[in-house]
């Protein structure tokens, strides 16, 4: 027997305004303007989300649903969609989430559902480019991911197949 010790890091900035990065509040920004153009009026919960590519254009999106539940999309597909659609040769270099729950003293925000970061992941593969996520909370404060393979350990990849 052996056991398999793995970590990662996310840093926690009480508001994005702390990033001293302007693209990177930028982002944030982009995402909480991308939050009020969600359809989810089943769930009322609005997810906003935007992405950086690496020649600089901004692709936003957000969750749509639908009367049939399960057809719904999160708002990170959506985006990581139209950008892998629209630019199939840009690197997607960073992304943004942002929803609008107050989050308590200490209360980590929503983040990203196992789905999207499987499709992070893809992306990550696909362009051989880690995406920092930035996890915006509903009181501005941002939790910085590197790479998706911190969010997603022992993943199924491509390398799996
Ligand atoms: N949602 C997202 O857009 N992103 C996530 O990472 C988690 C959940 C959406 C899906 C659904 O429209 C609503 O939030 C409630 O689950």
């Amino acid at each position: 027997m052996k056991v398999i010790s793995y970590s990662g890091s996310i840093e926690v900035y009480t508001h994005y305004n702390q990033l001293n990065d302007p693209n990177a509040i930028q982002l944030c920004k982009d995402s909480i303007e991308a939050m009020a153009d969600a359809y989810a009026p089943y769930s009322n919960f609005q997810v906003g989300s935007a992405i950086r590519l690496d020649n600089g254009t901004i692709v936003k999106g957000n969750n749509q649903e639908n009367a049939v539940y399960p057809l719904g999309l999160c708002a990170e597909r959506v985006a990581l969609y139209a950008s892998s659609s629209q630019y199939p040769d840009n690197q997607i270099t960073h992304l943004a989430v942002a929803t609008a729950k107050k989050l308590a003293d200490g209360e980590t925000p929503p983040f990203p559902c196992g789905s999207c970061r499987q499709v992070l992941l893809e992306m990550e593969q696909r362009f051989g480019q880690d995406i920092t996520i930035y996890v915006v909370g509903g009181n501005d404060s941002v939790w910085v991911v590197h790479s998706a393979k911190d969010l997603l350990p022992f993943a199924f990849s491509k390398d799996s197949l």
